[in-house]
């Protein structure tokens, strides 16, 4: 049982913790709970139970997965929240995966101009990564979290007790955005990965791993909230990532996590980081051959890249219409602000062995 006290934006680490918040005690208008399909059938009952919030609460529930985090859901949100009276003094506790942790703190930021809100992330994706950090938003016309805002959560609860029922496939979801952080800023974390993945050992994803995780996250956030520079790092593997998973839900209209395109966007942009002579190749290939034991191959129509393109082009980080990258300079260090040519991007998808081109 852990706390991570500012500057970790009140972390609280295991199931103990519920009873002692006094955000569930304290006479609050309306609380209020944000979940999806799923996090209402597994999660829903064990929250209320913990919390003792079994009468006095509101549920508000959305379908599940990334195609709902768009404005439509938010209106749903929001409509709700007129009919139920919700003002500044209610209280917005989202529990879910990152799509509800992004979307519902950002439905409740700019209702009213901001209630407060609670994140309990139930994947552990988002209890390492999207449930941390004041990263807010949904995804519009195609482009991922296109709009939304920097807002912290008054708290982040993290019960890993919620990844029991989660799926294998989720699981290594998440696993991808903690083989980022040893990538961009921690070698003995890529270290005790690499070899965990190599030796067939199972990962344990008890609360000394999440907890290492999230401090990586945490220690850069405090040097750079807003983002402005360091913060980037964070991205490596996004550029080319949220490209691919914006054209397999939009285009392709083909479920894929974001961990896995993550994973396929950290190989594709090692390559690059390797062309840039960044990285040795006996370091892209100890990547690759990591990351491939892991993820599975992707397909995509050869006649396609350019739509992949067009998204690379949209992506947040560019300025004045170059193309930056966050890229590996070694194991465990990471650069941002990189240009990268447009051909070496379209070779970094071309010649990947990750990605079949049909
Ligand atoms: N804000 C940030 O800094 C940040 C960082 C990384 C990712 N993200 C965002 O997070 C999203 C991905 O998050 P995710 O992978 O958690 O996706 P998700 O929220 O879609 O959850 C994945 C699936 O697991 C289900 N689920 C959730 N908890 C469960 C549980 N305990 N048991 C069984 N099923 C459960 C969900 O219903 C969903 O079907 C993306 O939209 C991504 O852009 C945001
Ligand atoms: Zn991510």
């Amino acid at each position: 049982m852990k706390i991570l006290k500012k500057p970790y934006y009140g972390i609280y680490f295991g199931d103990k913790f519920y009873k002692k918040l006094k955000y569930f005690k304290k006479k609050i208008s309306i609380k209020i709970i944000l979940v999806d399909s799923l996090t209402k059938k597994y999660c829903l009952h064990y929250f209320l139970y913990k919390t003792y919030l079994l009468k006095k609460k509101k549920i508000i529930k959305i379908s599940s997965g990334e195609k709902k985090k768009n404005i439509e859901t938010c209106k749903i949100i929001w409509k709700k929240l007129i009919k139920m009276n919700a003002d500044r003094n209610s209280l917005f506790l989202n529990l879910g995966g990152g799509v509800i942790t992004d979307m519902g703190a950002f439905a409740c930021s700019v209702f009213k101009r901001g209630i407060n809100f609670i994140n309990i992330p139930t994947t552990l994706l988002s209890m390492i990564d999207a449930s941390i950090g004041g990263k807010t938003g949904i995804n519009f016309f195609s482009l991922k979290n296109e709009i939304g805002l920097f807002n912290f959560p008054k708290k982040i609860i993290i019960d890993n007790n919620f990844l029991k029922t989660l799926s294998f496939n989720e699981m290594k979801s998440g696993l991808s955005e903690i083989i980022k952080y040893g990538l961009i800023s921690d070698i003995n974390l890529w270290n005790f990965l690499k070899k965990s993945i190599f030796f067939k050992k199972k990962i344990k994803y008890d609360n000394n791993i999440i907890y290492q995780s999230i401090k990586i996250k945490n220690n850069i956030i405090d040097k750079d909230p807003i983002e402005k520079g360091l913060r980037k790092i964070l991205n490596f593997g996004h550029t080319i990532g949220h490209a691919i998973e914006s054209y397999f839900i939009f285009n392709l209209k083909k479920l894929i996590s974001h961990g896995h395109s993550i994973a396929i966007g950290m190989i594709c942009e090692s390559w690059i980081s390797y062309k840039m002579k960044m990285i040795k190749k006996k370091e892209f290939k100890e990547i690759y051959n990591v990351l491939s034991r892991i993820y599975s191959k992707i397909e995509i129509y050869n006649k396609d890249i350019e739509k992949i393109i067009y998204f690379i082009k949209h992506d947040k980080k560019n300025e004045n219409k170059k193309i930056k990258f966050s890229l590996i300079k070694k194991l465990g260090y990471c650069l941002y602000n990189i240009e990268v040519d447009y051909e070496l991007i379209k070779k970094s998808i071309q010649n990947s062995k990750i990605i079949n081109l049909i």
